[in-house]
């Protein structure tokens, strides 16, 4: 299976910025066998990136979608509009779902509608804080992953990617935590297991990335936990040394 190494850069950089970025990444990466670096601009950066990116080396991912292919749907953008600028689109983050009050439901809508327009959709999913002190992140992983990808067939579950990002190791998050490697490593055998009950052997093929505070120094360990296909970067993805770096990790634990 890939490795990918996903940077999230979330509502960060003017155009100008993210394309001087890109350009900078784009000179120091060499492409490795079996890698798969993305990096996700704001919605205004993507077609601009997307003319500029050597797909070889980067592609791009957006960050959001409507569920919907075109209407009535003041202020979103339909995946169907993205398509041929972006090959990935991250659904479900926990900023969307707690912030902006994304259910269940629509994240359920937008990974069909990247599946229906061939752009692969990265599914998050994730505990609270207080779920996991309530004991529940089991629940939570099982009821995210069923809703999300309840409208995927098994034929289409090879184009789906599955991130676990427990909300309290996230950066920007107050009082944020570093998860550690057994943390991470139960919960994914937990994603699997799940996946496994519902699709059979197939759920053996999609990938599982980690996030959740990634940066240069712990990409390794968390990469080495078994069943980590791949991370998603935020805050470290924002400069473009530290995200190279954590690329570099990658490619020496995989070797
Ligand atoms: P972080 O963000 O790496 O800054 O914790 C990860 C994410 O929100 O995807």
């Amino acid at each position: 299976m890939k490795t990918y190494i996903v940077g999230n850069w979330k509502m960060n950089f003017t155009v100008g910025e993210s394309s001087i970025y890109l350009h900078k990444l784009l000179k120091r990466i060499k492409p490795a066998k079996g890698m798969q670096i993305v990096v996700a601009p704001s919605p205004v950066a993507l077609q601009p990136l997307s003319l500029q990116t050597d797909r070889k080396k980067i592609r791009i991912s957006a960050q959001n979608c409507w569920g919907r292919d075109f209407g009535a749907y003041t202020g979103e953008t339909a995946i169907a509009q993205l398509k041929g600028i972006v090959d990935y689109c991250i659904i479900g983050h926990s900023e969307r779902r707690h912030i902006f009050g994304e259910t269940d439901k629509m994240t359920k809508e937008k990974v069909a509608a990247c599946i229906r327009n061939g752009i692969t959709p990265i599914l998050c999913i994730g505990e609270t804080e207080s779920e996991r002190t309530f004991g529940e992140t089991a629940d939570v992983l099982r009821d995210q992953i069923v809703a999300g990808l309840s409208d995927v067939s098994k034929e289409d579950l090879k184009k789906v990617i599955i991130a676990y990002e427990p909300v309290w190791a996230i950066s920007s998050v107050k009082g944020a935590k570093l998860a550690s490697p057994d943390d991470i490593a139960q919960s994914v055998e937990l994603i699997r297991k799940y996946l496994k009950s519902t699709y059979g052997k197939e759920a053996e093929e999609i990938p599982i990335l980690f996030g959740g505070s990634v940066n240069p120094s712990n990409a390794g360990a968390y990469l080495t936990i078994p069943g980590v296909n791949g991370l998603l970067i935020g805050g470290a993805s924002l400069i473009a040394d530290q995200f190279n770096d954590i690329i570099e990790v990658a490619k020496r634990v995989r070797a």
